[in-house]
Formats: structure tokens, sequence, C-alpha cells
């Protein structure tokens, strides 16, 4: 039995989707279990640069069976935008290759209203969303007013469960935001379109999942956004509104956790957050700005600058911790080469005592003062290697390092965002 996921190791964009489609290659099945699209995964393959952003990152390949799992969020006009993407740039899609749960909830014009209505409403103090719909529409899911994709397939349910929705939200839209109330008619048009083109797509995918892992298949599951966006042991409220550690495999695709054999966190070189929170080792000078235009730092989803700082071990050890990584993918190297001297935070000063584990409260994190280590640097000579021997001695030590503090092994190490700029040094 081999399930393998793949973890954002910090706060999302670490390299996931280029891990993804690496490791796809030798992957029957690639699957998404939590988020929407929030996420934007880029792939570098084929001499293209592909964006995803709710299709899987195995779509790339002809073979790939690719499950969009029931803990996504869903917003159907995103979902065949996306289609449409891939077709044009002469990616076959079809239901043969890609499935979404019948379980799935779906995003709704109110949720995407009600996002960027109470982005505003909290002002300075916002959270810095994508915008996309996705706090709301986990809120309605365990709030049990949610519409699923099941619930789109029978007419008569959804047309009646979409009239109250729309009713209360626009009280909510009117009365509490001031804002503008959405039509009712015009969804109902637009998702019933949607119904009939999902139609092909839908299946309970925790069945078909099963029998795939039954039968000895190899699945991958692509992880969304990262550790500290995770709801309940990321930077809260700073976080996304789903679970995008390993524990949230098993609930957001139907599975048991022995189907989960290994989990591979993704993290990058350095750190880099994108949105609103703290960020301990953040860089305000130069050397950020330097990090941001060499790794190209911005969204690949909104295309806000990210934030960018050192490597901070202290996060990384919490993700092994967090989602019982079996093995790290270091990605980015490259991206540090020609810095002389290279900085990793390995604890935080915190009341006196020097802690290596993260605090819950934000209070207490804005009193953490990280400890660093000093590293030499590395020539660009690394963006070319293609075994761990052939990187730089400084970078090796660097990794070495990483691998020490976190009682982990690395077994990927990318160099460069094509899908040949990959080593690997250990099994998953
Ligand atoms: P994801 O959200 O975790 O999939 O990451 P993103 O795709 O949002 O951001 C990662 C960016 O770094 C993308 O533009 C990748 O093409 C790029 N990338 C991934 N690995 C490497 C690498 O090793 N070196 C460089 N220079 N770029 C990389
Ligand atoms: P990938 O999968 C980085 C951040 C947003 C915001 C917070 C909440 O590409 O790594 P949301 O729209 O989810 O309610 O926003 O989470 N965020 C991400 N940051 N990468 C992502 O995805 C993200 N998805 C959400 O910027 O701070
Ligand atoms: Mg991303």
């Amino acid at each position: 039995m081999s399930g393998v996921v793949v973890i954002g190791g910090q706060w999302g964009d670490e390299g996931k989707g280029k891990i993804t489609d690496f490791l796809a290659e030798n992957s029957e099945v690639v699957v998404r279990y939590q988020g929407g699209n929030n996420a934007g995964h880029t792939v570098e393959a084929n001499g293209k640069k592909y964006k995803l952003h709710l299709i899987p990152s195995g779509i790339l390949y002809d073979e790939s069976l690719c499950i969009v799992g029931n803990g996504v969020v869903i917003d159907p006009a995103a979902f065949f935008e996306e289609i449409g993407y891939l077709e044009n740039e002469g990616v076959t899609v079809n239901p043969k290759k890609l499935m979404v749960s019948d379980r799935a909830h779906l995003i709704m014009p109110y949720h995407k209203a009600i996002d960027s209505l109470s982005e505003k409403e909290r002002g300075s103090a916002d959270i810095g969303t994508t915008g996309k719909g996705i706090g709301p529409c986990y809120t309605d899911k365990y709030e049990r007013s949610g519409l699923r994709v099941c619930d789109l397939m029978h007419r008569e349910v959804f047309i009646e469960r979409l009239k109250t929705n729309v009713e209360f939200k626009n009280r909510i839209i009117k009365n509490v935001f001031g804002g503008e109330e959405l039509n009712y008619d015009e969804i109902l048009a637009e998702y019933m379109e949607f119904a009939e083109k999902l139609r092909p797509y839908v299946t309970d995918t925790s069945v078909v999942l099963y029998d795939l892992i039954k039968a000895g298949k190899k699945v991958l599951f692509e992880g969304a956004q990262g550790t500290l966006l995770d709801i309940d042991y990321g930077t809260y409220p700073y976080v996304t509104s789903s679970h995008p550690i390993s524990g949230g495999v098993c609930i957001g695709a139907g599975i048991g956790p022995n189907m989960v054999t290994s989990a591979v966190g993704v993290c990058k070189a350095y750190t880099t957050r994108v949105g609103k929170g703290p960020f301990p080792t953040e860089l305000y000078d130069e050397m950020g700005d330097h990090i941001r235009e060499k790794g190209f730092e911005y969204g690949t989803t909104t295309g806000r600058a990210r934030r960018c700082g050192w490597l901070d071990l202290v996060i990384v050890k919490y993700a092994v911790r967090m989602s019982g990584l079996t093995s790290l993918t270091i990605t980015k190297i490259d991206t540090l080469a020609g810095i002389d001297k290279i900085k990793v935070c390995v604890g935080y000063e915190f009341n006196g005592k020097v802690i290596d584990y993260f605090p819950a409260s934000l209070e207490d994190l804005a009193l953490c003062t990280p400890v660093y280590e000093e590293f030499d640097g590395w020539d660009s000579s690394v963006h070319h290697a293609t075994s761990f021997e052939e990187l730089h001695p400084n970078a090796q030590k660097y990794l070495r390092r990483i691998e020490e503090y976190t009682g982990t092994r690395i077994s990927i190490v990318s160099v460069g965002p094509k899908r040949e700029q990959t080593i690997v040094i250990n099994k998953l």
C-alpha cells in the first residue's frame, strides 16, 4: 500500500506544485484534499509554466488520475476556467482523468462577496485572504448550511436550499455590511449550467480511492497552503480555513490513516509568507528585497509580493511534528546563491529562555526573538548540480544542519523551477 502526502512545511508557496508534479511521474493517482482555488501551484515542465489552483498537479501526465476530494471547496466557475486554461495549453482534461467528490462543498457567489466584505470590515486587522470565498464556504460547511456537489446534482434540493441561503446571506450582506444584494435567479441559472457540465466528473471519490489503493496503485496527496496556515496549528487567526497538515488527508480524501505511508514536507531554503500575520524571521531590509527579486516571490494566485525572511528551523521542526513528516524536500537553494552569509533560526529567545517549539499565542510569539546560526554561502553552480555531491560544500553543510536540527532526512533537493532541476538524495 502506498500513499504519499506532500505537505507545505511553512506558510505555503514552498514549491508543492513542482514536487507533486515531479513525484506524479511515478504515481497513478494525485488527490487534492483541502483548500480550494486559494492555492496557486506552479509547475514548469515541457518547456512551459503551468499555474494550477484547484486541479491536482498530476494533471500534466496523460496516465494520471486526478481527484478533487471531499475536503476541497469548489468554485465551479474557477474549476471550468482552469480546465479551459489547461486545454488551451494542450493538456487533456476529461472525466476519465479528473474526478470530483460528490461530498465537496461549493463556493457560492455570496461566499466571495462576504469574504471581501468581511475583510473590508476588519480594516487594519484584515487577514489578507485571497478573496476566493474560502473562509465563508468552510463556515457554512461547519454551520451546516453549505451546498455540496451532490446537492447540485439534485435540482429540486438545490433550488430550495439555494433560495433559503441567498435570502439569508442577502440579509447579512445588506444589513450587516451595507453591501449590494445578490440576485437569486442569476445564481440559480449559472449553477444549473454548472450542474450539467460538472455531472460527468462527479463520483464518490472515496470509493474510487479505496479500490485503487487496495489494488496497489500509488497515490499522491497534494497539500495546499502550509502548516502555519492550518486552522488549528497555524498562526490563528492569520490562517486559512482548512487542514493542510497530513491529518487533513483522512478527512479530506475519505481514507483511513493506514493508507498514508509517508509524508514529505516541502520547505523553501528560506521563508516566505503572503498575507498578514506574524513572521519571526522576516527581513525588512535589502536582503528581504533581494530574496524576493531573486526568487521571484510574487503570489501565483493574487500576484501580491511575498514577505521574505531567513529559514526558520523552529517552524520546520514544528511541521515535522504536526504531520509526522518522514522526509523533507528543500526547494530554492539556488535563490540563496551569491549571498555571503546566510542565517538560519535555530530557536526563539522567549522570557529569558531559548525555546524550539512554536507558541500558540500570537502575543507570546511577538515576544520571541529568533536565535540565529550563520552559514557561509554558495555560488550559482548549485543550479546545475545533479547529485548531492555536486552541490557546493557549503550548501551541503546547510542541508545537513536542517536534517540534524529536525531529526528528519532530506529526500529531495530542488535547484531550480524545472522538473529536471530536482535531485533525489534519499527515499521518501
Ligand atoms: P506552491 O504553492 O507550494 O506550489 O508554490 P508556488 O508555485 O506558489 O511557488 C513556488 C515558486 O517557486 C514557483 O514559481 C516555482 O516554479 C518556483 N520553484 C519551485 N522550486 C524551485 C527551485 O528549486 N528553485 C527556483 N528558483 N524556483 C523554484
Ligand atoms: P499555496 O497552496 C500562500 C493565505 C492568504 C491569507 C490566508 C487566508 O499556493 O501554498 P484564504 O483565502 O485561504 O482565506 O486566505 O492564507 N493563503 C496562502 N498563502 N499560499 C497559499 O496556497 C495560500 N492560500 C491561502 O494569503 O494570508
Ligand atoms: Mg502557491
